[in-house]
């Protein structure tokens, strides 16, 4: 058998790096496309670098731009690498348009796709992750889900062929390199101390494009700020757009690093007091380390945590925001370990990969 893995961005490497660890196992050849939608070092090489990836038999350095040119340029040239190849399958993983474009490609060329984290839902519906999930869900032979609520999801829309409940990948891979990290080094480099900082990340484009939302949520970090340490390794999207709209005044005592590897981040959210987030990685690496986040969406596909107390959504709501970070704190009587698996999501994917009886 002959697999595809079509990755493009920070949160696909990860995944694929568990992966691909089991497919390994297995002797199973796996061609590695990158798309080039994530391209700086330290959002592209730096994961392949700490996470041991190998380097991708094929990058198509697309780079970024409108979501149209973007998806179709990855479209065009990763269908000239599946026509060479000829694989068997074609493994995407996500919401990105990277995710997208793979599946398309894949189910146009007859070539079964496999998606890994499908089933997640969140509002608003014209968020362009939500989107790729349910197109690429709609047209995938596979769909792995890392929640049993995200099998829920498809149930509801009429999809449950194919739909299999293994866990999340994401969580194997913290249980991993969680066992093997110098905290004390990590933290020193940052000049800070466990428990005495707040983590903070935001890359969705409805917080960064809209100036309302981007100047609530840094308000509500200045204001922050003069009680509490932050730290905000900060997404080029997000740099780009404070530096556009002249919001840098606002982030004078934050903290603001280039985005870290993946072992620096694990790192720095393990010993966070809270976390501040929109993404959907983050807040599950959050409750995975036993941090509460706080949520800067009206809504989240990892609803879960939410509706067990550890989460909370805030939404770009000044007040909300500089209200959780006083007060929220997690119940952690409903701690489930077991919410997003057991860390075997990898393994339990490729063996029903492998028994594929086309
Ligand atoms: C993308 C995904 C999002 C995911 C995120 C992970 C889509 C629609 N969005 O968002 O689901 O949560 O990745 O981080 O696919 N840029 C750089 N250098 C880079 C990459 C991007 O400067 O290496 C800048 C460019 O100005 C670019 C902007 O960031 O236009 C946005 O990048 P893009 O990949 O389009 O979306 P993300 O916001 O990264
Ligand atoms: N991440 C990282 N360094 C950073 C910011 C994020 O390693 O500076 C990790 C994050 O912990 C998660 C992954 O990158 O494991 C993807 O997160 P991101 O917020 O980019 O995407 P999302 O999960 O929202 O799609």
């Amino acid at each position: 058998m002959k697999i595809l893995s079509f990755v493009g961005a920070r949160p696909q490497f990860i995944k694929e790096a568990v992966i691909h660890e089991h497919l390994k196992k297995k002797k199973i050849n796996e061609i590695l496309v990158h798309s080039g939608q994530h391209y700086d070092f330290n959002m592209s090489d730096i994961f392949f670098k700490i996470l041991d990836i190998r380097k991708p038999d094929y990058n198509l350095n697309i780079g970024s731009g409108t979501h149209a040119w973007q998806t179709g340029m990855m479209m065009i040239e990763l269908e000239k690498v599946v026509l060479k190849e000829k694989p068997d399958m074609i493994l995407v993983y996500g919401d990105t348009n990277s995710t997208l474009a793979g599946s398309l490609v894949g189910a146009k060329l007859k070539i079964p796709v496999a998606h890994i984290e499908a089933g997640i839902r969140q509002k608003p519906k014209d968020m362009p992750e939500e989107i790729n999930r349910v197109l690429t869900d709609r047209i995938s032979r596979y769909l792995f889900c890392p929640s049993k609520l995200a099998v829920e999801n498809l149930k509801k829309e009429g999809i449950e062929n194919g739909v299999y409940f293994t866990g999340d990948v994401m969580y194997d891979l913290f249980l991993k390199i969680t066992q093997n990290l110098d905290d004390k080094v990590i933290l020193s480099k940052y000049n800070l101390e466990p428990k005495e900082y707040i983590l903070v990340t935001v890359h969705r484009d409805f917080n960064t494009d809209n100036p309302g939302r981007l100047k609530n949520i840094l308000e509500a970090l200045e204001e922050i700020s003069k009680d509490s340490k932050l730290v905000f390794p900060i997404h080029p999207r997000t740099k780009k757009r404070i530096e556009e709209f002249g919001f840098s005044k606002f982030l004078k005592n934050v903290g603001i690093i280039d985005p870290v590897g993946y072992d620096e981040m694990m790192v720095l959210t393990e010993n966070s007091l809270k976390v501040i987030t929109d993404s959907g990685g983050l807040q599950k690496e959050a409750y995975f380390a036993k941090v509460p986040a706080i949520i800067l969406m009206e809504d989240t596909g990892w609803i879960e945590l939410v509706n067990i107390g550890w989460n909370v959504l805030v939404d770009a709501d000044k007040d909300r925001i500089i209200e959780a970070v006083i007060n929220h704190s997690p119940d952690f009587s409903r701690f489930d370990e077991h919410i997003y698996g057991d860390g075997k999501a990898g393994e339990k994917i490729v063996d029903i990969l492998l028994e594929d009886k086309r």
